[in-house]
C-alpha cells in the first residue's frame, strides 16, 4: 500500500467550492459545527462533541487531522438561492466542513456539518467525496465514520455516499449501542 501523501485539488461544485482546510479555518469550522449540529442539542445523548468545539480545539485537531472547507462560489452563486449565497458569501465563510484523520490502513471521517441555509444543495456529500478521494489518493484501504443509530437519515445519506454498517458502537456510559460504525471500502 501506499504511503504517498497528496491533496486533491480544490474542486469548484455547483454554487460552491471545496479547498483543503487549514488550522486558519478553525474559527470557522467551529462555528459551521455548532449550527450545523444544533438541532441535536437536547435530543441526542451523548450530546454531540461538535457542539462543544471551539476554534482552539479544532486548531489543535490540526495536529493529527486534515479537512475541507465549502466556501460561497460568487461566480455559479445563479445555480442556488441567491438571498441565502448573498447572506453567506458576504465574509466568504466556509458553509461546510469535514475532517479526518488516519486510522489504521483507513481514514476516519468526523466532524461533518453544513450550515442549515445549504442543506440539501450537495455541499455534504462533496465534502465526504472529497475525503474518499483523498483516501484514494494515499493508497487508504477504506474510510469509517460514525452515525448515531437515532440519525437514520444520516444512515441513509452514508449509504447513497456508498458506505455500509459495518458495526455497533456504545458509547462510554450507557448500555445499549448509540451508533452505527459505517464503513466505505476503497477504490
Ligand atoms: C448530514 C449533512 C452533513 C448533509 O449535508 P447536505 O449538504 O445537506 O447533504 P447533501 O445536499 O449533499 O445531500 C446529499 C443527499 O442526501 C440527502 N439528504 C441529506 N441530508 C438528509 C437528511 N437529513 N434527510 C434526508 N435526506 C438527506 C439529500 O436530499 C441528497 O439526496 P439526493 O442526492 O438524492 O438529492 C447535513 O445535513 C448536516 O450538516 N447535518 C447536521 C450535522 C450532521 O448530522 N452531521 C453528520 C453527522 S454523522
Amino acid at each position: 500500500m501506499s504511503a504517498t501523501r497528496s491533496r486533491p485539488e480544490p474542486s469548484t461544485r455547483r454554487g460552491f467550492a471545496l479547498r483543503p482546510a487549514s488550522p486558519a479555518d478553525a474559527p470557522a469550522i467551529a462555528d459551521v459545527l455548532r449550527a450545523a449540529f444544533a438541532a441535536y442539542d437536547g435530543l441526542l445523548q451523548p450530546r454531540p462533541g461538535a457542539l462543544s468545539e471551539t476554534a482552539e480545539s479544532i486548531a489543535a485537531a490540526f495536529a493529527d487531522h486534515r479537512g475541507f472547507v465549502a466556501l460561497p462560489d460568487a461566480a455559479r452563486a445563479g445555480a442556488i438561492g441567491a438571498d441565502t449565497v448573498r447572506a453567506d458569501a458576504a465574509d466568504g465563510r466556509a458553509v461546510g466542513s469535514v475532517l479526518y484523520r488516519r486510522e489504521g490502513e483507513g481514514l476516519y471521517l468526523g466532524r461533518l456539518g453544513v450550515l442549515p441555509p445549504w442543506h440539501g444543495k450537495g455541499v455534504g456529500a462533496a465534502l465526504v467525496e472529497q475525503v474518499l478521494a483523498a483516501g484514494r489518493a494515499e493508497g487508504a484501504g477504506r474510510v469509517i465514520l460514525n452515525v448515531r443509530i437515532l440519525l437514520p437519515a444520516n444512515v441513509a445519506f452514508f449509504r447513497r455516499l456508498g458506505f455500509r454498517e459495518a458495526a455497533l458502537g456504545t458509547h462510554a456510559g450507557f448500555s445499549a449501542p448509540t451508533y452505527h460504525v459505517m464503513e466505505r471500502r476503497l477504490p
